[in-house]
């Protein structure tokens, strides 16, 4: 950032580009601090009232502007771009500019990730390598020539077809790369670098032969498979479900260890995180073969949600990004297990979307107002971008959807276009009035529903009562009513659906669409139990009181697993916040006798139930974390919290000790496999594990000794490093130092250390954290690195975090300052913990927001930490 502060772009403010680019040749020379770029486009003036050309460019230098092969002098130069004066009305336009890739630490523009050049676009990051109309409405064709030194980057890579390649003088070498697709300029791709080459293909349904390239580290190729594997399912599905074909040659994926996100999808070359490529059993866990399927099929899909059809502008990144979450979160909903699949989303958004719409930083899905595009990449624009599709896909049906979709690509292919566009053709392919709809995309904040249900035994009538309110958020002070799709079920005392719904179902999507909505559904019997918001219909929070007995009714009968979970959960939740709320000075967190007996008596029941399906009965086991119960209060009771969640887990653990240690037998499982039978065993396996632990560490430390020994894979041998974090710090210890022995040479392993390391509880942590950051595997420029030690604590050890004395925040803050010089983007990320300050009690308030005025007062804050602590401050 300059000495000016920063300023906010507007929706409003939008205007079409005045000049379009007919075709654009990229020349890249690649050196490590003196990389040339010429770049010559054809020029072409759409608005005849403009006077000038604007081009944005930062951070380059400008060695030569020449329009029509002369040079250029009416020109101006600004930190953030050039405005050309008065162009003719169609021109050749060559600029010549030098970068430094090796000195960029943004990760964003050219830099190098250890000895590969590698680019990253999106969003404004192509103005860091020449200057150009830096906007996703300008759209056009590329050939790009790169050329370098041929013994160290033996591969030249861009997005498109090879259609040349030969040597040069000094050893240097040149390949060129056409895309015959126009696409705006964040698509664009450069990678130069040596690697082990996996080679595969696809046939498509039309009969084309596909050629997919994976590139990896040296030395790593036997880690690709599983990634292939994952492209070539999600290329057939897509076929499928959408009836959407690839449409070049060539698909190319690189993996780098350097990477601010999680991958990026450049047309037909999609850089990738190493993380969410490489796995093999031995090093990789169930969840990261599970990431790596779910982000590969994510940038697969970019292809058409994103790249066919791209953003009009960035406030319209829910488009492609919310559209494309829902594809990749049905894919992965087909791979494996549904239900599975749906908790996890779920909680993504009650973790931590609710917690961005309750922070200084909440925006609808399409935002606005932004200072800095980075900050938008959120849970709000991701997650409930596709909460919204998904409410779009249940309200229209399955086949409605798929028209809309039809309909979508029909009109739209080829071009740049807005949310409503997508809107309008679901809309339209169905002939319905999706006007209040809309209403979720500019609409920010969680709406609460709050349902009441009564019976008339007499008239043998249920009066269900739905209502709807949305709280003012920190960007939006009126609300109005959304369209909230609720599904809901009627059950008996036996369990059993009711079927008094429409079309006689037992279960039924009611649309709310006003404040408040009274029904008369004629039903023969009294429900026992009603379950609400089946399959999480809305990105909502739910009032309705319902009595244990009706909760525990609802997770043993409902008909949706999720519904199942959640009532167990809500169940949980319930006596947790209530021993925090009710409890005396001196027992605070104890939960009451009975509290404790009721929660026993339901864990019983799903332990012994014998038909539940046993990754839902795993999830089911599981406490809820500190982050969900966090965001179901007002004011977040840290200490009350910790030691609430603490003696029920405990409780538990001992209440149970037989069971834990029978089912933890039952689910041992072979050598390893990843499939979904063996997943739910490792998960349930591990779960027992750690409760035993917690029940008697002298009593299970062999156990845990011998899993550790004999795991053959991450999950196991985590798994028994997890049970053991809150427990004695020698044996701890012990297992910690013999993992780093046997993995310090594999960096996305060394991950799970710093995660573990930061995540203990241990009144020196803060300390063991300086330490760490001084250990050979860690390195500040590295965001994996960075997520994984300081980001887990901060995220994650409230204990330490949030220590009454102060020292987590400062210590965060001493972070953030030393990150924001480096990487803007990832220190922006890392600040989230403190923006949510308010909800803490006063003294940590106060805490919090002496931190925060510390970096407000830092000079040359980024525009990415500026427009988040400036937001934060605001009273
Ligand atoms: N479009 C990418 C995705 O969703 C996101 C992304 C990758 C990104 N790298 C980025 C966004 C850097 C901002 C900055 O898959
Ligand atoms: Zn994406």
């Amino acid at each position: 950032m300059s000495s000016r502060l920063p300023v906010s772009k507007k929706l409003v403010d939008y205007a079409p580009a005045d000049f379009l680019i007919s075709s654009l040749e990229l020349h890249f020379k690649l050196d490590d601090s003196r990389t040339r770029v010429i770049a010559t486009s054809n020029v072409k003036q759409i608005n005849p009232a403009a006077t000038e050309l604007l081009l944005d460019g930062v951070d380059l230098t400008l060695i030569r502007l020449e329009i029509e092969g002369h040079p250029q002098i009416r020109y101006q130069k600004s930190e953030s771009g050039l405005r050309i004066i008065n162009p003719p009305a169609q021109f050749v336009l060559t600029i010549e500019t030098e970068i430094d890739p090796v000195n960029n630490s943004s990760l964003e523009g050219l830099y190098k990730s250890a000895g590969t050049f590698c680019t990253q676009c999106e969003a404004e990051g192509f103005r860091k390598i020449t200057y150009f109309p830096d906007r996703p409405d300008v759209l056009t064709k590329y050939e790009v020539v790169i050329e370098a030194d041929k013994a160290h980057y033996p591969f030249l890579l861009s997005n498109g077809n090879k259609i040349g390649e030969g040597d040069l003088a000094d050893g240097r070498h040149w390949v060129k790369w056409q895309d015959p697709f126009n696409k705006p300029c964040y698509l664009f791709a450069l990678v130069a670098g040596d690697f082990d080459l996996l080679e595969d293909q696809f046939v498509t349904c039309s009969g084309k032969t596909v050629k997919l390239q994976l590139f990896v580290d040296k030395g790593n190729a036997s880690k690709g498979h599983h990634a292939l594997q994952s492209l070539k399912k999600a290329m057939s599905w897509d076929e499928q479900t959408y009836g959407l074909e690839y449409d070049l040659d060539i698909y190319m994926i690189v993996a780098v260890d350097f990477f601010n996100m999680g991958a990026m999808e450049n047309k037909g070359l999609n850089v990738f995180n190493s993380k969410f490529v490489l796995a093999d059993s031995a090093s990789a866990t169930d969840e990261d073969y599970f990431n790596i399927e779910s982000v590969i099929a994510h940038e697969y899909f970019h292809n058409w949600t994103g790249n066919r059809v791209t953003c009009r502008d960035w406030f319209q990144l829910s488009l492609k990004e919310g559209l494309t979450v829902f594809r990749d979160q049905q894919f992965s909903s087909d791979m494996a297990s549904a239900a599975i699949n749906r908790i996890n989303n779920v909680k993504v958004i009650r973790e931590h979307q609710f917690a961005e719409d309750a922070s200084p930083m909440a925006h609808p899905i399409r935002p606005e107002s932004v200072i800095e595009m980075n900050n938008f990449y959120t849970v709000t624009v991701y997650n409930k971008g596709a909460e919204v599709i998904s409410m779009l896909h249940k309200l229209l049906g399955k086949q409605g959807f798929r028209r809309g979709m039809d309909l979508y690509f029909q009109r739209h292919d080829g071009q740049a276009v807005t949310c409503d566009d997508f809107v309008d053709a679901m809309a339209d392919a169905n002939q319905q009035d999706l006007s209040v709809f809309k209403r979720w995309y500019s609409q920010s904040g969680t709406p609460h529903l709050s349902v009441d249900a009564n019976y008339d035994q007499n008239q043998r009538s249920l009066q269900l009562t739905l209502s709807q309110v949305t709280p003012p958020t920190a960007d939006q002070k009126n609300k109005q009513p959304l369209h909230i799709p609720v599904d809901i079920e009627l059950l008996d005392d036996k369990g059993e659906g009711i079927k008094a719904l429409a079309n006689n179902a037992a279960h039924q999507v009611i649309n709310l669409t006003i404040p408040s909505l009274e029904l008369e559904i004629a039903c023969p019997v009294k429900p026992a139990a009603i379950s609400v918001l089946r399959e999480f219909s809305a990105p909502v929070r739910v009032k309705f009181d319902q009595t244990d007995q009706q909760l525990a009714h609802i997770m043993l009968h409902a008909s949706d697993e999720f519904s199942r979970w959640d009532a167990g959960q809500q169940l949980l939740n319930r006596h947790i916040l209530q021993a925090v709320q009710h409890s005396s000075a001196n027992e605070v967190g104890q939960l009451s006798a009975k509290s404790l007996q009721q929660l026993e008596l339901s864990m019983q029941g799903i332990l012994s139930d014998h038909q539940i399906d046993r990754a839902l009965q795993a999830e089911m086991l599981d406490i809820p974390s500190f982050e969900t119960l966090a965001q179901l209060t007002e004011n977040i009771q840290v200490e009350g919290l910790l030691k609430a969640k603490k003696c029920i887990e405990h409780h538990l653990a001992c209440a149970l000790e037989q069971q834990w240690h029978q089912h933890y037998l039952a689910n041992s499982t072979d050598a390893y496999q990843y499939n979904q039978t063996d997943v739910a065993k490792r998960r349930m396996k591990n779960i027992c594990l750690r409760y035993l632990i917690l029940a008697n560490e002298d009593r299970y430390a062999d156990l845990a000794y011998q899993q550790y020994q004999q795991a053959d894979n991450m999950t196991d041998t985590l798994g028994v490093l997890r049970a053991c974090q809150d427990g004695a710090i020698a044996a701890f210890d012990e297992l910690m130092n013999d993992f780093e022995q046997r993995w310090q040479n594999d960096p996305l392993v060394m991950d799970k250390w710093f995660a573990l390391q930061a995540n203990a509880t241990r009144p020196d942590i803060l300390s063991r954290l300086e330490l760490l950051k001084e250990h050979a595997g860690f390195s500040i420029r590295n965001p994996n690195r960075v997520r994984a030690l300081i980001g887990t604590f901060a995220f994650y050890n409230t204990q330490g975090m949030h220590n009454i004395d102060g020292s987590g925040y400062r210590w965060l803050t001493d972070q953030l300052q030393e990150l924001d010089r480096l990487n803007p983007q990832v220190a922006a990320r890392l600040i989230t913990p403190l923006l949510q300050y308010q909800r803490y009690d006063q003294v940590r308030q106060d805490l919090i927001r002496n931190q925060l005025l510390r970096l407000a007062n830092m000079s040359n804050l980024s525009s990415d930490l500026y427009e988040k602590v400036s937001k934060s401050l605001v009273e």
